[in-house]
């Protein structure tokens, strides 16, 4: 097939827009980077200040411009920058997994209207190809589910707590400092970041746009040393696990919690700062990928992917979504939980139907029990403020 010639108009020099651009440099790819726009004039760079502009236009208004690779860290100046160059006809590749999971209706309708490719590979865990394997591989209606570990930062503060038998706080503080969680954590270590792209996983696997509001998340930050030492006990790890599944022919469920995983499940080993994703179907049972869900070269990577994807005319064809056999997203689940709690009135928040084990200790009580996803969803902002910590089981 014959290869257009890549002229890119690159957004960002951060953390990603640089490994990228080590990375054409040194794989000896064929495409020129012709302008870099950022958002600071004062900053160091590596590379001299004629690479740079601060005004977006020098890049959408660029003819000569093919391609435009969005790598800034602004989900509504992302949404402006990838819109404006869809509609001047630009083919675009972004990493931004906020912009993508809050607006893939409308970039999927920009992308017929103005029939160009909008790839965004990186922005669900960074290097794993899990993206164009669900679109392409798992076009088909036999995907039980997909599940796994998208958020490396709480990935590796789960494992540093094990490992070391520190504190939550401590761990994080470490992470901050050695840059596997961001300054402001709260997007990763609350669940947020998972669900954001769980939305975009959902999207490829069946077809259904869901918003990230319609989704039950909860995260790692109240987690305490009683807790893993709880699962160690059992024989356990606690992992932040990210989950959509078929609950019926035309109707799927998703959420993010922390989940127990047993030492025979891929999840249990998988470490630190890495990602994994289980795909099960219907015939071909369980597959694993496994790999770096963030970092500069690592997402670097994915993006190069769909950069010479888009050369070669790929684009996502939303196959599921043109079928239309899944319709709804349902959070009428039942799932057994591990809860953590001190006062009453925060245990009633999540209607127990059936409890198997209840423990009273200092300071704390837990329980475990059978809950409704749904009674978790309408008292998701009062769950998120007591200050419990549940794991499902
Ligand atoms: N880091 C990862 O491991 C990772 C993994 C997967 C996906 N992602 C996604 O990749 C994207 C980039 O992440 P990052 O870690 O590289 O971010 P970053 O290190 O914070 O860098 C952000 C870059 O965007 C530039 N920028 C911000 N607003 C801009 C605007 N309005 N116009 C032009 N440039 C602007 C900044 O300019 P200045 O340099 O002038 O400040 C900076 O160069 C994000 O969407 C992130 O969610 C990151």
């Amino acid at each position: 097939m014959q290869r257009e010639r890549l002229r890119i108009g690159l957004f960002g020099y951060g953390c990603v827009g640089q490994g990228l651009h080590d990375i054409i440099n040194s794989s000896g790819f064929d495409a020129e980077i012709v302008k870099i726009c950022v958002k600071h004039g004062d900053k160091p760079r590596r590379l001299p200040a004629r690479a740079f502009t601060l005004n977006r236009y020098d890049i959408l208004d660029d003819s000569e411009i093919n391609l435009v690779v969005e790598l800034t860290n602004d989900a509504r100046e992302a949404f402006n920058i990838v819109s404006g160059a869809m509609e001047r006809g630009k083919m675009v590749v972004t990493a931004g997994k906020a912009m993508v999971a809050n607006n893939l209706a409308a970039l999927t309708d920009m992308q017929s209207r103005y029939g160009v490719p909008l790839l965004y590979e990186a922005s669900a865990c960074a290097s794993i190809p899990v993206i164009r394997n669900l679109e392409e591989y798992y076009d088909n209606e036999l995907l039980n589910s997909v599940e796994g570990i998208f958020n490396g930062s709480t990935n590796y503060i789960l494992s540093k707590m094990e490992s070391s038998g520190a504190g939550y706080h401590d761990v994080l503080r470490e992470a901050m400092d050695n840059g596997f969680a961001e300054s402001d954590p709260t997007l990763d270590v609350t669940g947020l970041d998972s669900k954001q792209k769980l939305c975009i996983i959902t999207a490829h696997a069946y077809g259904l746009f869901p918003r990230p509001d319609d989704i039950f998340h909860t995260g790692i930050e109240n987690i305490t040393e009683h807790d893993i030492r709880y699962a160690r006990e059992k024989g356990l790890r606690i992992r932040l696990v990210a989950h959509v599944s078929k609950c019926a022919a035309d109707t799927i469920t998703a959420f993010v919690m922390p989940r127990f995983v047993q030492s025979s499940d891929k999840l249990y080993h998988v470490k630190d700062e890495y990602n994994g994703v289980i795909a099960e179907g219907a015939f071909a049972d369980r597959q694993f990928f496994y790999g770096k869900g963030a970092g500069g070269h690592a997402t670097g990577c994915a993006v190069l992917s769909d950069i010479s994807a888009c050369s070669y005319g790929y684009r996502y064809e939303y196959k599921k979504r043109a079928r239309g056999r899944v319709k709804k997203i349902t959070n009428d689940h039942l799932t057994e939980i591990y809860l953590r709690y001190n006062l009453e009135e925060e245990r009633r928040l999540f209607g127990f139907k059936e409890i198997t084990e209840y423990f009273c200790g200092t300071g704390f009580r837990y329980v475990k029990g059978v809950v409704n996803l749904q009674t978790l969803y309408q008292n998701r902002e009062a769950i998120r403020e007591s200050g419990v910590f549940m794991v499902k089981i």
